[in-house]
C-alpha cells in the first residue's frame, strides 16, 4: 500500500514492527524486494529447515505460458526437471538430467511429436514410461533405457495451471486437484498475479493462518475471529464471518479458506467484493518457496462503479503477505514451540501437517 490516503482509511492500527521495512517501499522497488534474495540468511540446517518437502500436488506454472512444442527448465523441490508440451497438448514433466552423458533437457531440448529431445545428442524420451524410445544415430537403443531409466512426474492442467504432483518416493496421487469453477467461467477476471520468494519454509507459512497471536503484532489488526475450522482427510478450511467497514458502511462479510494437500490453497471473499485467491505456493529449495497469489473477481464488480474497492482488497492481502515475509524469511522452524494460552490452535496444526511428510 502506497499513498498516504490509502494508509490512513487503512483498518489497521499503528505501524507494526515490520513496517520500518516496508514503508518506505513503493512501485518497483516492493515488486523487487518481493522477488530478491535475502542474502546472509543462516544455513538450512541452523534454522532446522532440513525436513523435507510435504508431498502433494503443487502449481507449476500457467497453462497459458506452455505452448505446444514448448520446452521448460523447472526447478521445484530441490530438484531439476525438464517440463514440455507434446503436440497432443498434453504437458509432461521428467527429471532433466539425461541418462546418456548428463545435459540438462529443459535448456534446448525439442518436442519430437510427444517425445522430448536432448539437446545434446538428440535421444528422444517419453514423458509417460521414462524410457528412451529413439536414438537417431544408433542402430541399437541400449537396453538400461529401453526400460524405465527416469522418473517421470503426474502432471494435471486445472484452475489455468499446470499442476505436479511430488511425493519423494515414487508413490500414485493420494487426492486430487480441486476443480475452481470461478477460474473456468469467462464472466471472472484473468488472474492478477502478484509473485514473491520467500526464503523459509512452507511449512511455517501454512502455519499463519492459525497463529492467531500474530494478527496483532505483525498485521495490526485487533481481533481476527478464527471462524469454524474444517479438518479433512486431506485438506482443511475454515469460514469467517466479519463486519467489514466500508466508505458506505459496515457489510457483512466471509472468508472461507481451503486447503488440498501443502500445495493447493483458494479462498473466497464476499461482501465487500467477490474474489477468489488462488494461492500458488511451490518448494523450490529448503529455505525458498515460490510463491504466486493469483485474484479473479466478477467482470461486473471489477470493472463497475465498485472497482477501486475489488482493487484494494487485492492490495490489503498482498500487503499482508508483504509483511509476513519479513518474518517467515529468516524464521527458523522449531519443531517444539513453547506455545502460550493465547497462541490459537498451532499444536493441532502442526499434527495435522506432519501427514504430509513420507515416513522414513
Ligand atoms: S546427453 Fe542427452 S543425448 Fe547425449
Ligand atoms: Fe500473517
Amino acid at each position: 500500500m502506497a499513498d498516504i490516503k490509502a494508509v490512513a482509511t487503512d483498518a489497521r492500527t499503528p505501524p507494526v514492527a515490520v513496517w520500518q521495512i516496508l514503508e518506505k517501499l513503493r512501485g518497483q522497488d516492493l515488486i523487487d524486494w518481493r522477488l530478491a534474495e535475502v542474502k546472509g540468511r543462516a544455513s538450512v540446517e541452523e534454522r532446522s529447515l532440513n525436513i523435507g518437502f510435504p508431498f502433494g500436488w503443487y502449481p507449476i506454472e500457467l497453462s497459458a505460458d506452455l505452448a505446444i512444442g514448448q520446452v521448460k527448465p523447472l526447478r521445484y523441490f530441490a530438484r531439476d526437471f525438464a517440463m514440455w508440451r507434446g503436440e497432443d497438448g498434453k504437458v509432461r514433466i521428467i527429471d532433466a538430467y539425461c541418462k546418456h552423458i548428463g545435459a540438462h533437457m529443459g535448456h534446448g531440448g525439442k518436442v519430437r511429436g510427444n517425445l522430448l529431445e536432448c539437446p545434446f545428442h538428440a535421444w528422444r524420451y517419453d514423458g509417460e514410461e521414462g524410457v528412451v524410445k529413439e536414438i537417431p544415430y544408433a542402430r541399437i537403443i541400449p537396453p538400461q533405457v529401453r526400460r524405465k531409466c527416469t522418473r517421470t512426474w503426474h502432471v494435471i492442467e486445472a484452475n489455468r495451471w499446470i499442476w505436479m504432483w511430488y511425493h519423494p518416493e515414487d508413490i500414485e496421487p493420494l487426492f486430487k486437484v480441486e476443480n475452481l469453477p470461478e477460474a473456468a467461467n469467462p464472466a471472472w477476471t484473468d488472474y492478477e498475479i502478484h509473485e514473491w520468494n520467500v526464503w523459509g519454509s512452507i511449512q511455517n507459512m501454512a502455519e499463519n493462518g492459525v497463529d492467531v497471536a500474530h494478527f496483532k503484532f505483525v498485521h495490526g489488526t485487533a481481533n481476527v475471529p478464527l471462524g469454524e475450522l474444517r479438518w479433512g482427510e486431506w485438506g482443511r478450511g475454515a469460514d469467517v464471518k466479519a463486519k467489514m467497514g466500508t466508505p458506505w458502511g459496515e457489510v457483512d462479510g466471509g472468508i472461507s479458506y481451503d486447503t488440498m494437500g501443502p500445495g493447493q490453497s483458494w479462498t473466497r471473499f464476499t461482501g465487500i467484493s467477490e474474489t477468489l485467491l488462488v494461492a500458488c505456493v511451490t518448494p523450490v529449495e529448503l529455505d525458498h518457496v515460490h510463491a504466486r497469489f493469483c485474484f479473479t473477481q466478477p467482470r461486473a464488480q471489477a470493472e463497475g462503479e465498485r472497482a477501486g474497492v475489488a482493487k484494494a482488497l487485492i492490495r490489503d492481502i498482498c500487503k499482508q503477505f508483504d509483511q509476513d515475509k519479513v518474518v517467515w524469511d529468516r524464521q527458523k522452524y522449531q519443531p517444539n514451540p513453547i506455545i502460550c494460552d493465547g497462541d490459537g490452535p498451532i499444536p493441532q496444526f502442526r499434527k495435522y501437517y506432519s501427514r504430509y511428510y513420507a515416513q522414513a
